[in-house]
């Protein structure tokens, strides 16, 4: 049942190159929230697409550290619904950087799975808005297909 005053909300959550072995954990923190896990998909970004959906940081100076880290393995997105998912959801992953994760919210996602400033382990959408944007990159409503590479799990 729906709390009193809790809105349902669909918000993107992502797990980046470095945590995508660690699926089954991150899946089972998600449900344990009490999330709904609506789609999922595992694709390899190209450098192209990387850029595009991260484009709101083009001029920060992680920006190329940020881009190569994401094209540099598969990763997994999912459309996740819940009451006010998108607050939820990144309260769940953490702090963004995982070595202040683990110092302030040790249970959270980024403190578990992630390991610094940028293998962060997971992403999630950071407003109603944005959410309504990465949903659509990664599952298009109609007409284009989204990223174009399949990925696959692969012992390294
Ligand atoms: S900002 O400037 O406050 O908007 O940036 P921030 O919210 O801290 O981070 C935005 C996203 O950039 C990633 N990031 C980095 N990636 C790689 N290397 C470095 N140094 C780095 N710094 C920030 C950060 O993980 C955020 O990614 P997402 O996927 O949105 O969580």
């Amino acid at each position: 049942a729906r709390r009193l005053g809790s809105k349902k909300e669909k918000t993107l959550a992502m797990i980046k190159p470095d945590a995508v072995t660690k699926l089954g954990s991150i899946i089972e923190a998600i449900l344990d929230t009490g999330f709904t896990i609506t789609k999922a998909k595992m694709v390899k970004l190209s450098r192209a697409e990387a850029m595009d959906f991260y484009s709101e940081h083009q001029s920060k100076s992680f920006f190329n550290d940020l881009i190569n880290f994401m094209t540099s393995g598969p990763i997994i997105a999912m459309e996740v619904i819940g009451d006010e998912a998108v607050a939820s959801w990144r309260k769940l992953l953490g702090p963004t950087n995982s070595t202040v994760a683990r110092s302030d919210s040790p249970e959270s996602i980024r403190a578990r799975f992630g390991t610094d400033g940028t293998k962060n382990a997971a992403h999630g959408s950071d407003s109603i808005a944005s959410a309504a944007r990465e949903l659509e990159f990664f599952f298009p409503s109609s007409g284009g297909r989204g990223p174009k590479n399949t990925a696959t799990f692969t012992k390294s």
